[in-house]
């Protein structure tokens, strides 16, 4: 990805990797959200994919503000993370096939790159503040999710 100016911002590839994340994570949290009967769950799973559906927004608005064009990186487990998300099989094995993704994931977390990132003085002030803002946001959606999924798992014991 460059500008027509010929550089290259060296965080680009990350603002564009987490705004093509959210995006995801926005469409098959709401698909999950659509199949189940779970009040908690699915008032729960409706906050977060409106989150992440805002962010892939924000950031890829804060691209364009850069110079830049917001490109769709490919994620080939997402067909089947979908297809899983809405599907008729109980939400403790939706969650247990998550945390089993999860596991399996190699090379460094978005999180540890958006951490570095904000560590960065050479990343800009607006997007430095961004993207502790969009941390914080996160972690509060993953402790959402968390409770609400430790309560179906010990539910299901
Ligand atoms: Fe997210």
């Amino acid at each position: 990805m460059a500008t027509d100016s010929g550089t290259e911002l060296h965080y680009m590839e990350l603002l564009s990797d987490i705004a093509s994340g959210e995006k995801r994570a926005g469409i098959h949290l709401a698909a999950w959200a659509g199949k189940t009967r779970n009040p908690k769950l699915k008032s729960c799973l409706s906050l977060v994919a409106d989150r992440e559906t805002s962010h892939y927004h924000i950031f890829k608005r804060r691209i364009s503000e850069l110079g830049y064009s917001w490109k769709e990186n490919n994620a080939p487990d997402f067909e089947e993370r979908l297809r899983v998300s809405s599907s008729d099989m109980p939400d403790v094995e939706k969650i247990r096939w998550g945390k089993a993704q999860q596991a399996q994931r190699q090379g460094p977390a978005i999180r540890e790159r958006y951490e570095a990132a904000i560590a960065d003085e050479s990343v800009d002030p607006l997007t430095r503040s961004l993207l502790r803002w969009f941390a914080d946001v996160e972690a509060d959606s993953g402790s959402l999710l968390r409770l609400v999924y430790d309560g179906i798992e010990t539910e299901a014991e």
